[in-house]
């Protein structure tokens, strides 16, 4: 019996755990203290009344039998697939329902995707960047080499045309930097994938929250990326789904390699491994779909936009370098030294809870990042301990 030794090379826990773990400590000895938490970034506001009422209806079909369902489509129910079409479509880019895959979240299928991959590939992954894309690769014995987001390009680092890379994961809006790429950006992306035979892996679990116009939500949108991309999203931020679960990829039917779909080997992988999400689940997701869901969850949004607003106009009076905020539920901020000794800093005088930059790689140390998923009482009174202590 050998394990997978892989493991070995992990950091002891997983960045979002690490945090908690601290957090438990410090409660165990602070119980009278309101801790502030713009750390991970799990949502606040409530499943909007549309989601809630076609849940309802679904909890019912479950209990009539002429209505009841028992296994689905692992691909997901049509109705669903669907409405992510329509939502393409409206976005400008054609997909059809056979190309996306409903899922439990994002981070299951950003993990699982692996399974399409041979170990000898090289693996391009941003740095900083959601630590999830690194901690599966060297889980799966991948090799990895990074993509250095920084100030000096505006943390949207382009193709290196010297570099081979074979996969590749971008994140745009990106989690942590707030940083979105234009369409001529993703362009450039597109072509160096095509002409390398490579795979992009983009993440848009944030796409919900781009107001400008003139950038892409989705990388479908892009001439190309059918031929060489795979879009991962999720209804966690848009929909306060992070308890409820639910996402979709997209994978075409145009991503070819080696002569072989991939399209086909992942329903293959996915009808192995993974049996759908509840039926009651994709219901809620349909919802929010709709007229009256889209102009809801739009409010949480712009709730959550709200809350960045005031962390970036907090920042502003301290002077402090900060990104994103604009176009993304993170804020970005320089801490001008170590990150983890910034949180507990932040921690010890303020009892707010915030993210290293160092957990989401290399690159990130000596920076922090804000969530602007917590309430507005919260995000005003962390802001004004801030001031209390930074001024
Ligand atoms: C984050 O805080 O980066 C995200 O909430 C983590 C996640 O989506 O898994």
């Amino acid at each position: 019996m050998k394990l997978n030794n892989q493991h070995q090379k992990l950091k002891e826990n997983y960045l979002f755990s690490n945090i908690a773990k601290k957090v438990n400590e410090f409660n165990k000895y602070n119980s009278h203290v309101k801790l502030i938490k713009l750390g991970i970034g799990d949502v606040t506001r409530p499943l909007v009344p549309s989601v809630i009422k076609a849940m309802q209806e679904a909890v019912l079909h479950m209990g009539d039998a002429s209505t009841f369902k028992g296994y689905g489509l692992e691909q997901g129910y049509l109705f669903l697939r669907e409405a992510i079409k329509n939502y393409y479509l409206i976005k400008g880019a054609k997909i059809c329902e056979d190309e996306i895959f409903i899922s439990d979240g994002a981070k299951s299928d950003i993990g699982n995707i692996l399974d399409l991959f041979d170990k000898n590939n090289i693996v391009l992954i941003p740095d900083p960047v959601y630590p999830a894309y690194l901690d599966t690769n060297i889980m799966a014995g991948q090799n990895v080499i990074f993509l250095k987001a920084a100030e000096s390009n505006e943390f949207l680092p382009m193709p290196d045309k010297n570099i081979k890379a074979d996969i590749i994961y971008l994140c745009s809006p990106n989690n942590p930097t707030g940083a979105v790429y234009t369409k001529d950006q993703l362009k450039i992306w597109v072509d160096y994938a095509i002409k390398n035979a490579a795979v992009i892996l983009f993440d848009s679990a944030y796409e919900a929250f781009i107001d400008d116009k003139n950038l892409p939500t989705s990388i479908m949108q892009i001439e190309g990326a059918k031929k060489c991309a795979i879009e991962f999203c999720s209804f966690s931020k848009t929909a306060g789904f992070t308890g409820v679960r639910c996402g979709y990829t997209v994978v075409p039917k145009e991503l070819k390699r080696e002569g072989q779909s991939l399209n086909k080997m992942w329903l293959r992988r996915q009808s192995t491994k993974f049996n759908g999400v509840s039926y009651i689940v994709q219901k809620g997701a349909e919802a929010v779909f709709s007229q009256k869901g889209q102009k809801q969850i739009k409010e949480n949004i712009d709730y959550y936009k709200q809350n960045a607003k005031i962390i970036c106009d907090c920042l502003n009076q301290l002077d402090i370098y900060h990104c994103g905020g604009i176009n993304a539920p993170y804020v970005w901020l320089k801490c001008g030294m170590d990150s983890w000794e910034f949180f507990d800093f932040l921690l010890n005088n303020a009892a707010i809870i915030g993210t290293p930059g160092a957990g989401f790689g290399e690159m990130g140390e000596g920076y922090f990042r804000l969530s602007a998923f917590s309430t507005r009482d919260s995000t005003i009174e962390a802001m004004n301990r801030l001031l209390k202590i930074l001024k």
